[in-house]
């Protein structure tokens, strides 16, 4: 019986130890045929086993009973040591990733124009011929359509080609005065050295009742805005066409490669352009229901954007997921 408190102690977890207390204090365990014994015992023999065995009994009792303890805390210990993550461990395979520089540029172009008050608007990327042409003034067979490679899904569903048509479900879902931009991707047959056929643009629109927006004020927040872009570049604005603006403009940066001595990014021109604007035409204002109002619109590409403040020369490579080249953005 006493190689039992030996066996107790050399127990190392709970499963062992409840097999013991079985094999000890079960109903056909060492225990029980102790006491069985007694029976044929008798006087001094009897008093003297009986105590002996009671004395056992309650030595194996707190043995068992401490071992449990033990063991039952040093197994929370154990789960808590295996399930616990060591914060200091340095995890080299986990390096931090960097915003794409579209999204980068992108992001850099929002904030300027939420911190003029610009709220965000946006549209869906498969458009309906009315939002996309139409109501911009650009009628079935005009010839402008041409300057915009469209793929079609058919004669009236398309992949939006600009972000303008967001202005006109701005201009159809609510009153003057407005004051947005509209972010996002846009579609165009198109690729080569700086057109690919998915890109991103940002589209501007202001508008308020009466008179009160001018050519003045769409050029101040255009310079303003290309000075916050570039730094410190001269602009220009270029007379143009664009259906849905009349009189339009192109705006040209001085070329931030040569400074405006001529090079070949600038085409020898000095000059750089960057994006499109204009008053809204009359005709957007009829398509839409608004009458009295007075607003300019303006539309940039972001990819262009981007390579022109990163130097990067050819625009397919910042959609081939190159990590060697987007890692230079961290
Ligand atoms: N939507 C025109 C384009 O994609 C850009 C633009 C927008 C021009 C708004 C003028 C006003 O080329």
């Amino acid at each position: 019986m006493k190689k039992y408190i030996d066996k107790l102690n050399s127990v190392v977890n709970l499963e062992e130890l409840e097999k013991l207390r079985i094999e000890i204090f079960g109903k056909k365990g060492v225990m029980a045929a102790s006491f069985a014994k007694l029976k044929n015992l008798a006087g001094d023999e009897k008093k003297s086993f009986a105590a002996e065995i009671n004395t056992l009994k309650k030595e194996l009792n707190d043995i068992l009973n401490q071992k449990r303890e033990f063991l039952k805390e040093k197994e929370i210990e154990e789960k808590l040591k295996a399930e616990g993550v060591d914060v200091t461990l340095f995890d080299a395979a986990n390096e931090s990733g960097a915003l794409h520089p579209v999204l980068a540029t992108m992001d850099k172009i929002i904030n300027y124009f939420l911190n003029m008050n610009y709220e965000i608007q946006e549209g869906p990327l498969v458009e309906d011929d009315f939002h996309n042409f139409e109501a911009l003034n650009l009628p079935k067979y005009h010839p402008a359509r041409d300057m915009q490679d469209t793929f079609y899904f058919n004669d009236s569903m398309l992949l939006r080609t600009h972000t303008s048509p967001v202005q006109i479900r701005t201009m159809l879902s609510k009153k003057a005065p407005i004051r947005m931009i509209s972010p996002g991707a846009v579609f165009r047959r198109d690729l080569d050295l700086t057109h690919t056929p998915q890109f991103h643009q940002v589209e501007g629109l202001v508008i308020e009742e009466g008179d009160k927006v001018s050519f003045a004020n769409l050029k101040f927040i255009l310079e303003d805005f290309l000075t916050y872009m570039f730094g410190d570049v001269k602009v220009r604005f270029r007379p143009s066409f664009f259906p849905f603006t009349e009189p339009s403009a192109e705006v040209d940066i001085s070329c931030i490669f040569c400074e405006g001595d001529g090079c070949r990014v600038c085409s020898h021109t000095g000059w750089l352009e960057v994006l499109g604007c204009g008053m809204v035409d009359p005709n957007v204002y009829k398509a839409v229901g608004y009458e009295n109002v007075s607003g300019f619109a303006f539309g940039l590409g972001v990819e262009r954007f981007a390579m022109l403040l990163h130097k990067i020369p050819d625009l397919r490579s910042l959609y081939e997921g190159d990590l060697r080249l987007l890692e230079q953005f961290k």
